[in-house]
């Protein structure tokens, strides 16, 4: 119910006109195409009236406007129609089709081929290159089709002269993945005899005009179509089509589709070939024929690529297999010669046709579908299948269309009429059937089997011996006499438009049709010697001998008898009806306003018949009764129940069907719905378009929402692994705490009692988190070992103790020898053991000194050799108190030469070696360079007591160790050096250049 259009352009959809009457339908319709308004809708059909003009109805602005739009946003439209076919092929998923009939000229093909541009245009948005390239080839395969399947009639121009079906498939994304193409009984009579003003097939003028000097040179051609019997008849019949033009665009289609140079010359090279057969003659000699121009027989086989001697013999000759396995030769009369060669002419072009199809459809076919990764793979068919036909004469093909037709029709009462309205009873709708002409009776007497006009037809054609095409009648009248739709002039003897024996009539339901039967047999048989086909296969072109694969059969083989050419269109027209019926149908009836291809007549009778014929009145009928939509309630729930409070998320109402009550009574659509048993009904789309609309409405609610749910969902989920996480973390943790723990304590378990008290004991690897536990636990460890040891050192030893340990300190392992191992007894000059001779001497000094100075202990004592201030060498012995550094004379009673305060004392040098080298730094820049007297190694026992000492007294004191040592004597700086000498007894100095140098034995 197309909205949008005023009413001066009539009604846009038949289902609205006031009265339904033919007068007012066809009054309707004659309003809309005076206007250009050539579509019209049934509902979801559309009537098409061909405008016989151009009319901008077609362009890119066009296809946006109808794009994705519901069928009753706009006028009615084929793109609207194909644009319906699409989205339910995409949003159900359903295969759909989309069916075209009409008579011959009604504009079938020219909407075939818009709803294929639109599909292609609307789809692929993305601009994949490989759909793009097949919507190109399935694009550019119609015009190929075309100019071999499509001639000049009396009709149309441009007439299909076969019938298609085309599948067009897709991924689930709704873009085009390939496509296949059924043919259906080529008009092949053609090739060899056309009407008066008709043509043959356009591919044998686009040849001729089209093809270049050499081209049709090499095929022996002359440009001049009158030249070929085959195509003068057609000269005179004036067209609109360029035939050079389409030559290049037939051969630049061919180029795209991939066909080899090889493929398109044999084409042309088959073309050439039926020509010249056209223009060979027989004569008679005897009763056996004879080739009256041998030329064009050398070059049929030249083009052919066969002996010259081979295509005469099988022109002229039948091999015929004898029972006993034999085989021989038969001449053939002139009669004979003249038919197999018409034979041959139409069994090569026929066989052209088919293998190019097959071709198309190998570069079509889908390729590399995978149903796992592609999704469902979902087709849109295409029919474009030859109208009824009534002509003054009427022959076989007539029949078999006709008969196509009455399927159609068929398919389309089941559809649109008896099963809709099946289903309204089914449903328990309240229903006033309409009636309609039910033509299952007439499809039946053509193809019933045993009864019907087919079956008469094939025994006719199997019966032995000579059958003529009158006797044909005869069986036909005593068979099917009594049939309410077949007659004939031995029937009904008043009928004077029909001759005895030679006509039969069928009454069919677009109109009775008069059929002349002769040739009829003939053509059923549809004879092509064996020899022909043995001639082809033993082509030395590849593609010709590929043409005709059962030339390879022996001639003794047996084979079954070939099924007859009505026999086998009936196959392909049942299975056609199969394959529509289990897709979705959607319709386009096409309508011829006039005869004259005129843009302003409109025959009205020629209209009335037609619209009649197609039933499109009942159509109307049935569908204003009817209900535009229907869905099964769950279905209808689960699309809508978002739109209503009470359904959404889930209803609580005992059925599907009072939740979908619910639904449209909030809607407030009660008015326009009625309620099935399983479905519910709604009778105008726009019902079906506010649900809808509020659907996508509340769509981005219902996806935040779901949004919300699942990423509370994920985040919760989240939450509960990290959880899980940090818990066995947690518990790892412990157990390796514990575990540390309890290892420590075996391995410390008796360290009280061994010997070094755990210092051997191997720490074991803490974990990271007691990192900082390990480091206090090895220092309390530390400290309690040392407790115990220290415990057990008695108090006299402390004062030692403490000095060697502020030795080690000072010294950083700077020194190896310095004397730990030894006792430090300090003031050795008051030592019996050390000093005998001068022992007393030197304790009457110091007694004197301590009076005197007052001091408390004595740190160190010693006989020193030191450097004095003329740079010469003395021997002296210092004393070493809590306070001062005293230098004695020992040769002067222990004289006190010099007294030096501690607190001037800066610091201790001495070396890394054995030598007994130590240099006392001091403030006043006039260091003591001494070297202990004796063997003994004292360096650092002397460090040890002063640096014990200064630690005490909070007083830095800096200890250096090097070799040589640097200082100062009397504020000059000297460098004093180490060197060893194995045979210095005593130690020495000596002055050298930047100081002194003392030798030191080497043992
Ligand atoms: N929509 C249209 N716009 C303009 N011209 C059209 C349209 N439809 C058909 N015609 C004209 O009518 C002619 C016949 O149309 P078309 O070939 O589609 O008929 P057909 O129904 O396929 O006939 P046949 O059964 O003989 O094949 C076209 O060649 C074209 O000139
Ligand atoms: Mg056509």
């Amino acid at each position: 119910m197309a909205e949008q259009e005023s009413s001066e352009y009539g009604k846009a959809d038949f289902v609205l006109l006031d009265c339904l009457t033919a007068e007012e339908f066809l009054a309707n319709l004659r309003v809309r195409f005076e206007k250009n308004r050539i579509y019209t809708y049934i509902g979801e059909v559309v009537v098409s009236v061909n405008p016989y003009q151009q009319i901008d109805l077609y362009g890119k602005d066009m296809i946006e406007h109808y794009k994705g739009r519901e069928l009753y946003e706009r006028p009615p439209h084929l793109y609207a129609i194909a644009d319906a076919a699409y989205k339910a092929m995409k949003r159900r998923a359903k295969d759909t089709c989309i069916v075209i009939s009409g008579e011959s000229g009604s504009g079938k093909t020219e909407a075939s081929k818009y709803i294929m541009q639109y599909i292609a245009a609307i789809t692929n948005p993305g601009q994949r290159v490989e759909v793009e390239s097949v919507k190109n080839t399935l694009l550019k395969s119609n015009c190929i089709l075309e100019a071999f399947g499509n001639a000049k009639t009396n009709r149309n121009d441009n007439s299909s002269r076969f019938g298609k079906y085309m599948d067009i498939n897709f991924d689930f994304k709704g873009d085009p993945t390939g496509g296949h193409i059924n043919n259906y009984l080529l008009e092949k009579s053609r090739v060899i005899v056309q009407q008066a003003g008709e043509r043959n097939f356009h591919s044998f003028y686009q040849l001729l005009q089209g093809g270049s000097d050499d081209m049709l040179q090499g095929l022996y051609l002359q440009r001049d179509a009158s030249e070929y019997a085959f195509t003068k008849d057609g000269m005179t019949a004036a067209t609109g089509t360029n035939d050079k033009a389409n030559f290049k665009i037939v051969m630049n289609a061919m180029q795209v589709l991939g066909f080899s140079e090889e493929e398109i010359t044999a084409i042309y090279k088959v073309l050439a070939t039926i020509l010249h057969l056209g223009n060979l003659t027989f004569d008679t000699e005897g009763d056996t024929a004879l080739v009256s121009n041998g030329r064009l027989l050398s070059q049929i086989a030249e083009v052919t690529m066969t002996e010259t001697d081979s295509v005469r013999k099988t022109l002229l000759h039948r091999t015929v297999a004898t029972g006993g396995g034999d085989v021989i030769e038969k001449a053939h009369t002139y009669r004979e010669a003249l038919y197999g060669r018409d034979a041959f002419a139409k069994a090569i072009y026929e066989r052209l046709f088919c293998w190019i199809v097959e071709r198309i459809n190998a570069v079509i076919a889908v390729k590399g579908y995978d149903p796992r990764v592609h999704g469902k793979n979902t087709v849109i068919g295409v029919l474009d299948i030859y109208g009824f036909e009534i002509f003054d004469s009427n022959s076989f093909e007539q029949f078999c269309i006709n008969y196509c037709n009455e399927k159609l029709q068929q398919l389309f009462i089941e559809l649109i009429l008896r099963q809709e309205q099946a289903e309204y009873q089914r449903e328990g709708i309240e229903w006033q059937h309409v009636d309609y002409f039910n033509n299952q009776i007439i499809v039946d007497l053509v193809e019933q089997p045993h009864k019907g006009i087919i079956s008469i037809l094939d025994e006719a054609c199997m019966t032995v011996g000579k059958v003529t095409d009158t006797m044909l009648v005869d069986t036909m009248d005593a068979k099917l006499g009594k049939h309410a739709h077949y007659t004939s002039r031995k029937l009904a003897p008043t009928e004077k438009d029909m001759e005895f024996n030679k006509h039969f009539r069928i009454k069919h339901y677009a109109g009775q049709v008069t059929y002349a039967v002769d040739g009829f047999i003939d053509k059923n048989k549809d004879n092509l010697y064996q020899d022909f086909k043995r001639l082809m296969y033993n082509s030395v072109n590849p593609v010709l001998k590929d043409m005709w694969p059962e030339g390879e059969m022996s001639i003794t083989e047996v084979t079954k008898r070939p099924l007859t050419a009505a026999t086998l269109f009936r196959s392909s027209m049942i299975a056609l009806v199969v394959n529509l019926e289990c897709k979705e149908p959607y319709y386009v009836r096409c309508i011829k306003p006039n005869d004259q291809k005129s843009p302003v007549l409109f025959d009205y009778e020629r209209c009335r018949h037609q619209v009649e014929y197609l039933g499109l009145l009942e159509n109307v009928r049935v569908r204003r009764a009817g209900f535009a939509y229907r869905q099964p309630y769950h279905r209808f729930l689960l699309r809508y129940k978002m739109t209503c409070e009470y359904t959404w998320p889930n209803h609580l109402m005992p059925t599907d069907a009072e939740a979908v009550r619910a639904i449209i009574d909030q809607h407030g659509f009660q008015q326009d719905v009625a309620y099935g048993k399983t479905k519910i009904f709604i009778r105008t789309p726009q019902t079906l378009f506010e649900l809808e609309t509020e659907r996508a409405e509340k769509f981005p609610f219902i996806v935040l929402f779901l949004q919300k749910i699942w990423r509370g969902t994920l985040a919760r989920k989240r939450c509960r692994g990290m959880r899980a996480v940090y818990t066995i973390m947690t518990h790892y943790k412990t157990y390796k705490v514990k575990a540390y723990l309890m290892e420590i304590m075996k391995r410390f378990q008796n360290v009280r009692s061994m010997s070094d008290y755990g210092k051997s004991v191997v720490w074991p690897t803490p974990p990271t988190v007691l990192v900082p536990f390990d480091e206090n636990m090895k220092y309390l460890f530390r400290r309690w070992r040392a407790r115990q040891i220290v415990k057990n050192i008695a108090p006299s030893d402390m004062p030692q103790i403490k000095a060697k340990i502020a030795a080690m300190d000072s010294f950083l392992g700077r020194r190896q020898d310095w004397g730990v191992q030894r006792s430090w007894e300090r003031d050795y000059l008051s030592s019996a053991k050390d000093n005998p001779e001068m022992m007393s001497q030197y304790v009457t000094a110091m007694n004197r000194l301590k009076l005197k100075e007052r001091f408390n202990s004595v740190l160190f004592s010693a006989h020193v050799r030191k450097i004095n201030r003329f740079n010469k060498c003395e021997d002296r012995a210092i004393l070493i108190t809590d306070q001062y550094l005293y230098k004695l004379d020992p040769a002067k009673c222990y004289k006190n030469m010099k007294t030096l305060p501690l607190t001037l004392v800066t610091g201790l040098s001495v070396t890394d070696g054995r030598d007994q080298l130590i240099i006392f730094h001091t403030r006043g820049n006039d260091d003591l360079v001494v070297c202990l007297q004796g063997n003994a190694n004292r360096v650092g026992e002397v460090v040890g007591v002063l640096a014990n000492h200064f630690t005490n007294h909070n007083l830095p004191l800096l200890v250096k160790v090097c070799n040589p040592v640097q200082c100062q004597m009397r504020g000059r700086q000297r460098t004093v050096l180490v060197e060893m000498r194995i045979e210095q007894t005593d130690p020495d100095f000596k002055k050298n250049r930047t100081g002194f140098t003392l030798y030191w034995s080497g043992i």
